[in-house]
């Protein structure tokens, strides 16, 4: 749901008649949606308890019952917007942003039970190292590991930031993104569960949707991608056996048709007008 960018987009074009339902972990975006989509809050064309728009506190791994409580199963179309709103990634007091100091906290819905701090305060240095490496595709993981540990507390983005500032050699320091980017990645991914969540979330959509429905997924960095790309390619697949295997063993059967065989990027207009489009890279599949 984000910010009800998409939402409104797609009630422009569904209504009367189409019903939407919107899905957020963050319940400050919940509500600013509830208010914002309020204008097309109207009964669903020939239905009388149904209202056009709903808009649910949950995850993208509850997507399957929260469809089915609301009345959405089977649905024509599964959009998932990937990672962190504008609004998220600006408010200085959720900590996701090395740019402006605040508590070290990252949780997309804040009675989450993980912050940051936990993790850096808590967590022995390996696993630090392992979510800095796996989910912030840092190279100088275990630089950046020790120097947490040795200056812990850490208790603000700013302490975060000049960690990672002090373990990494200014010469390597990256040119096209800050120095703390991929930190503050990887963390934000482990307090979040991001890729569990979107891998159960895409299992999820599979189930919600009808035949000839189709689930389109943006992603903004490469493990988003991957997991989408390696998903539809398993799922739109009759036979999983290994190449070298003479004959099936799997029994398992396609159950998506991809729509993008290459990811769509936006425009250099697209851009233009929203830098933080840049990497973002969307694909799609129909159900069979
Ligand atoms: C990029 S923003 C969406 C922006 C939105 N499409 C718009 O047009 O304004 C991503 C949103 O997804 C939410 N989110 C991320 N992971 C989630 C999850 N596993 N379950 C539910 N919501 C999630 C975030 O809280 C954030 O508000």
């Amino acid at each position: 749901m984000g910010q009800a960018g998409h939402a409104r987009q797609i009630l422009e074009r569904i209504t009367p008649g189409g019903r939407l339902l919107g899905i957020d972990r963050d319940p400050n975006a919940v509500e600013a949606a509830r208010v914002g989509l309020a204008q097309y809050a109207g009964r669903a064309q020939g239905a009388l308890n149904t209202s056009q728009v709903v808009i649910v506190h949950g995850r993208f791994s509850e997507l399957g019952s929260i469809s089915a409580q609301n009345g959405f199963t089977p649905a024509d179309l599964v959009l998932f917007d990937f990672g962190l709103s504008s609004h998220q990634l600006d408010d200085p007091e959720r900590g996701f942003s090395f740019r402006a100091e605040g508590p070290l906290d990252m949780r997309m819905d804040p009675a989450a039970p993980v912050t940051a701090a936990t993790i850096v305060n808590k967590s022995d240095v390996r696993e630090i190292e392992r979510i800095i490496r796996e989910y912030g595709e840092e190279r100088w993981a275990r630089r950046v590991a020790q120097y947490i540990v040795a200056r812990r507390p850490l208790r603000t983005t700013r302490d975060l930031a000049e960690a990672v500032e002090a373990a990494i050699p200014r010469a390597a320091w990256p040119r096209d993104i800050n120095v703390s980017t991929r930190t503050f990645q990887g963390l934000r991914i482990a307090v979040n569960d991001e890729l569990g969540e979107i891998e159960a979330g895409l299992r999820a959509a599979l189930m919600t949707l009808k035949p000839g429905g189709r689930m389109a997924t943006i992603s903004f960095h490469s493990l988003e991608d991957r997991l989408v790309k390696s998903f539809f390619n398993v799922e739109s697949k009759d036979c999983i056996c290994p190449p070298q295997q003479p004959v099936c063993t799997c029994g398992h059967r396609a159950t998506l048709r991809i729509v993008t065989r290459r990811p769509v990027r936006p425009s250099e207009e697209e851009i233009a007008s929203n830098p933080r489009a840049r990497s973002s890279r969307l694909r799609v599949a129909e159900k069979l």
